[in-house]
């Protein structure tokens, strides 16, 4: 008989969106005529960028001509999209990173999952709490973890609480841990890692010959120059670091897909026998084997992003959600509330008021005023008491939401 992946049934009833989703869909079916607005999924609202298009579309025409068709492309990407990235968002800020360290994929998401299968099973896994769901249950479904208690922390698991109180940056531990994520600017709080922050993780790393995975999926929106946008930039990173980036969030791919897994070469890992084996080789097999890269049209999508133009409509795609942003944090202070985030970061995180639980404060914005966030705890048992309101939508929206909230939300 055929059997399981038993570490499936560890996990939560459902991942964190589908089940506000589920929650959202079942209130509106009971109030047909509620007009629902959704701060969140970290999802893009506005149109891609027109560079982006008009190179999509010409990468169409050119797969309809025998002379320029293109079949399978290299697994990693093609090589006129990676070197662009190397030298636009690495290099050109000190970053010694190669083109050849660059793999295209279909998602950081998927990456940071997908990244499990070249590491042991008897890794010790540090996670922030609050933290993007994705690396848990990704490492619960990979049999890495027991079982999870009724806050809903898995046995197995390290986890660095960040609250208010430690200003959203978690401690450095004083254990040894072997692969640790981090999210800056973070999902879901939307705070920032300072350069001295990351080198105080690179340096751990080096001590305990550990992996940090760095997602770094938001950081376009990054408008403090004093803060570093790739874990790069720290000295001694390329020995201890694997980055994951995206075309996601600042040129609107959620839906057309494209981002990279950057695996410097200079990146070692030991195996059972007490050898060093390159990380690089590793995830250069995984890809060759796993996956056949991303179609051509979206890479001379994602290429056009580094054109003057694409550059210009990229910049404005983050400024409008950043605005949208400050307009939520000014509204909601100015309420009354607690928010944290939003600065450098499109999500703004907010402490519950009169003591409400995370869930319960969704319940009540979506029953009262009929709009979505993000339950903090969804995120992890500390961010209990907290709720994520993501800047990913149209401005008539975020400001319709906000008025609602600011004069009909009593609590
Ligand atoms: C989120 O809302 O946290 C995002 O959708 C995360 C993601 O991009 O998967």
């Amino acid at each position: 008989m055929a059997t399981i992946n038993d570490n499936y049934l560890k996990l939560k009833a459902g991942y964190l969106f589908p089940e506000i989703a589920r929650r959202v869909n079942a209130f509106a079916e009971a109030h047909p005529d509620a007009k629902i607005i959704r701060l969140g999924i970290g999802d893009v609202t506005e149109p891609l960028p027109e560079a982006c298009r008009t190179a999509m579309i010409q990468a169409v025409a050119e797969m309809g001509d025998r002379a320029t068709f293109k079949g399978y492309g290299p697994e990693q990407g093609y090589a006129w999209l990676r070197e662009k990235i190397a030298a636009e968002d690495f290099q050109a800020r000190g970053a010694d990173i190669d083109a050849t360290e660059i793999f295209i994929s279909d998602g950081s998401k998927c990456d940071t999952g997908n990244i499990l299968d070249i590491f042991g099973n008897n890794n010790i896994i540090a996670v922030t709490d609050p933290v993007y769901p994705v690396y848990v249950d990704t490492n619960v479904m990979a049999g890495h973890t027991g079982t999870a208690n009724e806050k809903g922390e898995f046995a197995g698991l390290v986890y660095l609480p960040v609250t208010a109180e430690n200003n959203f940056t978690a401690e450095i531990p004083t254990q040894k841990v072997d692969l640790i994520y981090l999210c800056f600017p973070n999902n879901p709080t939307g705070a920032t890692a300072s350069k001295e922050h990351l080198q105080a993780w690179v340096d751990y790393a080096k001590a305990h010959n550990s992996i940090i995975f760095f997602d770094a999926a938001y950081e376009s929106y990054i408008t403090d120059p004093s803060l570093p946008h790739s874990i790069y930039e720290i000295p001694g990173a390329r020995e201890v670091a694997i980055e994951f980036r995206s075309f996601s969030k600042n040129a609107g791919f959620t839906g057309t897909r494209c981002a990279l897994t950057v695996v410097p070469k200079t990146l070692t890992a030991k195996a059972s026998d007490g050898s060093d084996v390159e990380l690089w080789k590793l995830w250069n097999r995984r890809q060759s084997t796993k996956f056949n890269g991303v179609s051509y049209i979206i890479q001379r999508g994602a290429e056009a992003v580094y054109s003057p133009d694409g550059q210009a409509q990229v910049q404005a795609l983050v400024s409008f959600y950043l605005e949208n942003a400050k307009i939520i944090r000014e509204q909601l202070t100015a309420a009354g509330l607690a928010v944290y985030g939003g600065v450098n970061a499109p999500y703004v995180w907010v402490k519950t008021p009169n003591g409400l639980s995370s869930w319960d404060f969704f319940d009540k914005l979506l029953h009262t005023v009929n709009v979505v966030g993000t339950p903090g705890s969804g995120f992890g048992a500390a961010g209990e008491g907290y709720f994520r309101i993501s800047a990913f939508n149209s401005r008539e929206n975020v400001e319709e939401a906000m008025k609602r909230i600011t004069n009909d939300f009593v609590v």
